[in-house]
């Protein structure tokens, strides 16, 4: 909820301009506020840039004032989407259980959901970091099936590097990446566990991104202030 018409548009402009320049195999994602899908998925239509919502309301076409629904989505040609980010957990108060519910009835849409877990600096302080993830992995992904867990995309952003200008180190991340990925593989398999994304997110930018991904086990960024200014966004197009 950070840019207003103007701010996207300048946004739009900024990253079409510079996006010939960019040589760079990875998947490239913008999820603008849902007010601006429309507009935002027209503008990067055909191009290397795909666009995903920031979140979704787990039901078909019905009465539920101010939420979004996937075939909302799928009819502008949006197949990615948010789920529990930090703030809707937070400010929300959206449970792991309901983001199940979100994550199953994505999948069963057709869509792409991006799971984001993290564990607070009060969490991390009193040695809970490892226990909030399993939870909100264990949770979160449950009765999601070895076929649909390869379609989901994992973002782990720790609460407390989240705006703030603290970034984990590439250490701290890759810790638990590493944790991460070796609960996929009790949850489902190695083979498994190996294909899946999982994003590292919280105050990364131009210039840090690149130590991050040099880890084995970060697969890409979820940026959130970096990527708001097309310089930047652009930048971390590695
Ligand atoms: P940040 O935000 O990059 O500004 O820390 C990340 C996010 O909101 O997911």
């Amino acid at each position: 909820m950070n840019l207003n018409s103007k701010g996207v548009q300048d946004l739009i402009s900024g990253i079409q301009k510079g996006l010939g320049n960019v040589h760079s195999n990875s998947e490239i994602l913008v999820f603008p506020s849902t007010i601006h899908l429309n507009e935002v998925a027209k503008a990067f239509q055909g191009s290397k840039v795909n666009v995903g919502c920031q979140n979704i309301y787990p039901s078909k076409l019905a009465a539920f004032t101010g939420e979004t629904a996937c075939e909302q989505l799928k009819d502008l040609g949006i197949h990615y989407v948010l789920i529990g980010h930090s703030e809707r957990r937070q400010f929300m108060g959206e449970t792991d259980e309901f983001l199940n519910k979100k994550v199953l009835f994505a999948l069963e849409e057709g869509m792409i959901p991006m799971l984001c877990i993290g564990e607070t600096l009060e969490e991390r302080e009193s040695n809970k970091t490892f226990s909030v993830i399993k939870r909100q992995i264990t949770e979160g992904l449950k009765s999601v099936s070895k076929e649909s867990i390869t379609k989901i995309v994992l973002a782990y952003e720790p609460v407390w590097a989240i705006g703030t200008g603290k970034v984990a180190t590439p250490e701290q991340a890759e810790e638990v990446h590493a944790y991460i990925r070796k609960e996929l593989v009790a949850l489902y398999n190695s083979e498994i566990a190996e294909s899946i994304s999982i994003l590292y997110g919280g105050s990364v930018k131009p210039d840090n991104i690149k130590s991050l991904l040099e880890k084995p086990n970060i697969d890409g960024g979820l940026v959130g202030g970096a990527s708001q200014k097309a310089e930047s966004y652009l930048g971390l197009l590695t």
